[in-house]
């Protein structure tokens, strides 16, 4: 469906615009407006382009760059069944199921039967997979501009703008947020605005410095944690809920076979550490650090004795060792945004929360974001098609949707991350505490269960909701 030119006058950017601004493009029309093309952005996009509802992902970053990012591994059951649903069925191929994982303190393995406990198993899958199956399926749809796989290259996809091949921007910045034909620069033209009008858009520039202007009904959000777009909420009608943690992990991909069959989380008076899997020749793990520790000053044979440090026990387990290929640390943050939405502009993903990594809630709980928007979004579409106007209180039903799981998730990254990591400065008392509830969580079958139902993800994204 080709997208209408805006109607109002574009506004003026030679005072607002980025100093490499050098052409202006007409400005363009089209529903669903995504700023982010990540996991979330994709799979609304892909959702979007199965419905036919016409929409445009803008991506700051290359295709290439997004796939070379290394993040989490670990997919619910519900999250297989939504890529499965969207007809990516890769990961029944090419992930690993998992029926169970393993806690191990004391210096022995305490398995944790998530099949047996809930009759769910999660998948292991990387976030890099999950968006090449996203971003090789909106390709095989035509979504990229004529440029080829990567568009924004002012190559084209910019003048005849509107058709499915113009879906999917990559190196598309966003550099001001619009609110119905007024640009709010914020300060020194820096990212503001108030987004909340019927009419919100973007400008962005391509990676010529060229800028584009694109107007849409409904602004989405999905551009991670350090989301631009959730920086234009109005300060006086946003909370923000955050929790910070004194340690971080160090993060690596090691050159050999798997050490474990399962997942090992492990909780030592050194430190917590986790033993997870990539391929027969690749694995991932990682150690807890200090959120300040710095990878390169690591000999790989320095992380190597760190890591069998803590998993070391009386039944000598002992991890395989090999080249460690990549390194990083990873920062702790709990964070939650609320609310959402903020008349036409919605926030989805890392965009309008964050968890720390242990457990791997961040991938699964913005893919649930996306499912419910979408369905909001179609029920939204249809009030419009069957009254003549689209009665916006519907989309204030996404944040009521998503609420209970993503503070499920908020509680269950916390708590796990609690239990197995120690405190710095952390007092014999609470050492011999944390190893208390380890050890009745695992003697107990409803502490088990309790631990399973969450980590598999509490069952389906749509339907049941999050019970
Ligand atoms: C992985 C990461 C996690 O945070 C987790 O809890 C489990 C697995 C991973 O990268 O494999």
């Amino acid at each position: 469906m080709p997208v209408a030119p805006a109607a109002d006058p574009t506004p003026d950017l030679s005072t607002s615009g980025s100093p490499a601004s050098r052409r202006r493009h007409a400005p363009e029309r089209t529903l669903v407006g995504i700023v982010g093309g990540g996991p979330a952005g994709l799979l609304l996009s892909h959702l979007l382009h199965r419905s036919g509802v016409d929409h445009v992902v803008l991506e700051a970053r290359s295709r290439e760059e997004i796939e070379h990012t290394h993040r989490a591994g670990i997919l619910e059951a519900g999250a297989v069944q939504v890529l499965v649903d969207a007809g990516l069925d890769r990961v029944l191929r090419d992930g690993s199921r998992h029926d169970g994982i393993v806690l191990r303190f004391d210096g022995a393995d305490h398995r944790i039967d998530l099949t047996g406990l809930t009759g769910r198993s999660v998948w292991l899958y990387p976030q890099t997979d999950v968006f090449i199956d996203l971003a090789n399926q909106r390709a095989a749809d035509g979504a990229y501009s004529s440029g080829g796989a990567d568009g924004a290259d002012g190559s084209g996809g910019v003048g005849g703008v509107g058709d499915v091949g113009d879906q999917v921007r990559w190196g598309a910045t966003v550099t001001h947020v619009l609110d119905g034909g007024n640009v709010d620069g914020g300060s020194g033209g820096a990212v503001g605005s108030d987004s909340g009008g019927d009419r919100p858009g973007v400008l962005w520039t391509d990676r010529q410095g060229d800028t584009h202007e694109l107007r849409c009904d409904v602004l989405v959000g999905a551009d991670g944690s350090h989301s631009t777009l959730r920086h234009t909420l109005p300060e006086s009608q946003r909370r923000t809920f955050v929790h910070e943690y004194p340690y971080a992990w160090f993060g690596v991909i090691v050159e050999t076979p798997r050490s474990a069959p399962e997942l090992v989380y492990t909780a030592s008076e050194h430190g917590f550490a986790l033993i997870s899997q990539r391929t027969e020749t690749h694995q991932r793990l990682y150690f807890q650090c200090d959120p300040d520790e710095d990878p390169a000053r690591w000999t790989d044979d320095q992380i190597w004795a760190e890591l069998q440090r803590r998993v070391a026990g009386p039944d000598g387990f002992r991890l395989v060792e090999g080249a460690v290929e990549e390194r990083s640390v990873l920062r702790f943050r709990s964070s939650v945004v609320e609310p959402v939405r903020h008349g036409r502009m919605l926030l989805a993903g890392d965009a309008a929360h964050t968890v720390p990594p242990t457990g791997a809630k961040g991938l699964n709980l913005a893919l649930a974001d996306v499912v419910v928007l979408h369905d909001v979004l179609q029920t939204w579409l249809a009030s419009g098609r069957r009254t003549g106007r689209r009665d916006d209180t519907v989309l204030d039903e996404y944040g009521r949707r998503v609420a209970e799981r993503v503070w499920r998730a908020q509680h269950f990254s916390a708590w796990m991350s609690g239990m197995l990591h120690s405190h710095p400065g952390e007092t014999d008392f609470a050492a011999r505490r944390r190893l208390a509830e380890l050890r009745m969580l695992v003697a107990s079958e409803s502490g088990r269960r309790f631990l399973a139902e969450g980590y598999t993800g509490w069952g389906p994204v749509l339907g049941e909701g999050a019970s």
